[in-house]
């Protein structure tokens, strides 16, 4: 799960982590109200996170190195299973027994897919496309990233609209004009 070539989209990546370590160690002991507020916290990382890789990324590797296909069309479907556990756990409530063990999978999901993407294909993304182009991705899901140009959590994991994702992201990514990043151009390539 890419957070994009550049330190902003890194950033969220450790955020995310951040969060997961946070919920490991306190949810045997936190109130409900805090973490009903840390799980929406990730819920919200995860869907932004995803958005943007399956609106942006996904769809220039595919076009740009055809080789990895079978690996995109995985990565889609591990967001799939992702998203189908964040949104019971949008409405669930905290207190129910079944949400820590929800959680639990949600975050042994993601490390595995984070796990699979950096070993077993991003290497060979990175090489292919090269650092410029690299950049311009990093900078449209910089751009992708900031708020309210992602759609609302709801509207992002219903069917209707995971119907309508897996229509839209074969496509190859529109071109969107190159914004430039805080900072400059990324100095490295890292994923989550
Ligand atoms: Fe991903």
């Amino acid at each position: 799960m890419p957070d994009g070539p550049n330190r902003p989209a890194e950033g969220r990546s450790q955020k995310v982590k951040r969060l997961f370590r946070e919920f490991e160690k306190t949810h045997k002991t936190a109130m409900d109200a805090d973490k009903r507020v840390l799980v929406d916290q990730i819920l919200h990382e995860l869907t932004a996170h995803a958005f943007i890789e399956e609106t942006i990324f996904y769809p220039s590797v595919r076009a740009e190195v055809p080789d990895t296909a079978e690996h995109v069309l995985e990565s889609v479907e591990e967001h799939h299973v992702v998203a189908w556990l964040c949104s019971e756990l949008k409405t669930l409530d905290p207190g129910e027994e079944t949400f820590d063990a929800k959680v639990t999978v949600l975050i042994e999901n993601v490390e595995h897919h984070v796990e699979a993407e950096e070993n077993e294909w991003f290497p060979q993304v990175r090489k292919a496309l090269g650092r410029k182009r690299l950049t311009e991705l990093g900078e449209q899901m910089q751009a992708a990233s900031r708020p309210r140009q992602h759609p609302a959590f709801s509207e992002r994991l219903s069917p209707t609209a995971a119907a309508v994702k897996a229509e839209t992201w074969a496509r190859p990514a529109p071109s969107r004009p190159a914004v430039r990043a805080p900072g400059g151009a990324a100095s490295a390539v890292r994923f989550v």
